[in-house]
């Protein structure tokens, strides 16, 4: 498969020689990451809140304060608990009053650098009205903005390419562990790590992260409304099922593939966007404590992984200027998966 991988500039020459020795075939992406970085910021300036930039963590609280009270009807802000840093989790309840016991969760922001997963989040809620009107007569959303605030925010801050929480480690050097490692699902084995220094370590227990412990409890307890999971990440183009901690096929593999096919041509109808899609462990990597798995084997039948634009030319750093296209045809995809499970309770 490709890889793409970061280097720091001293050691880029050096890299490339060994590529090359080797017979590597290789490109650059990036010659130099920084100007990425200030050109991911293309859209309209502007100081507010808008659906087609990337917002801070503070007005996306904000925004999530206001949805409620604009949409008293339709929009409820639930505090999940504390971040590690001490931030409140907020998740949408979007739903009419009196409506079924039927509920989709949906997650984003899990790795604080895939900034067009919050993105699609706030779009999805929003701009995605038309497509998710009618599904509300049957149907309630719980939508978490950003699973990963700490994270989130100092990729703001301090470093664009954040993928792990904040949380201190045993190792003083290294901070924070990777909440899609950190679920209590055959909990760091394959594809996780065990040092605090890796970008996939695991923490030092199943569900160790306060994160991981708000989100975990808050869908066991709404576990007889929960019918579908749905995490957002970036970056590949792809749509995954479970299994990841197993190669083993998953019981109802065969209607996660149908689903899934239906969704990705969906998606491709807007744009022509390509999405390839199957279980996770073949299809992206193998990976173990992943929410998707823990979701499904608490039983939650339809558990899936978007990864969203692009395909690496730019990568974590998508420009504003994608956000509309990657969310309106991501909108077309999440419809289509909570349009099956209606059809299925
Ligand atoms: N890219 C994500 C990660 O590394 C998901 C990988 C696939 N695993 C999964 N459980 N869906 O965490
Ligand atoms: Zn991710």
């Amino acid at each position: 498969m490709d890889v793409d991988f970061h280097v720091n500039s001293n050691q880029a020459d050096a890299v490339g020689v060994l590529l090359e020795q080797n017979s590597v075939e290789y490109k650059v992406l990036f010659d130099n990451l920084q100007d990425g970085i200030n050109a991911q910021l293309d859209g309209q300036k502007s100081k507010r809140h808008s659906y087609t930039k990337y917002n801070t963590w503070e007005k996306i609280a904000e925004w999530t304060r206001e949805m409620a009270k604009k949409y008293p009807n339709l929009v409820k802000r639930l505090d999940i608990g504390g971040t590690t840093e001490g931030r409140p989790m907020y998740v949408l309840q979007i739903g009419k009053s009196g409506t079924s016991r039927r509920a989709v969760f949906m997650d984003c922001g899990i790795h604080a650098r895939e900034w067009i997963s919050p993105a699609f989040c706030q779009w999805f809620l929003i701009e995605g009205e038309e497509e998710i009107t009618e599904l509300l007569n049957s149907l309630t959303f719980y939508i978490l903005p950003v699973l990963n605030i700490d994270g989130y925010v100092w990729s703001w801050t301090e470093d664009r390419m954040w993928r792990k929480n904040r949380a201190p480690t045993v190792d003083e050097e290294c901070i924070g562990t990777d909440l899609n490692r950190n679920f209590n699902i055959s909990w760091c084995e394959i594809g996780s790590s065990d040092e605090p220094c890796s970008e996939i370590f695991c923490g030092s227990a199943a569900e160790s992260e306060k994160e991981t412990q708000n989100v975990a409890n808050f869908i066991r307890s709404h576990m007889d409304s929960i019918k579908a999971y749905i995490t957002i990440h970036s970056y590949s183009q792809m749509l995954l099922y479970p299994f990841s901690y197993t190669y083993d096929p998953a019981p109802n593999s065969k209607e996660l593939d149908e689903i899934a096919k239906e969704a990705v041509h969906k998606l491709h109808s807007l744009y022509g966007t390509s999405y390839v899609y199957g279980p996770s462990a073949f299809t992206i990597y193998p990976t173990s404590g992943s929410s998707d798995d823990w979701a499904y084997a608490k039983g939650i039948n339809y558990s899936f992984t978007f990864e969203l634009r692009d395909k690496g030319k730019k990568g974590f750093l998508l420009p504003e200027s994608k956000i509309k296209p990657t969310c309106q045809e991501t909108t077309l995809a999440v419809a289509s998966i909570a349009q099956y499970v209606i059809s299925q309770y």
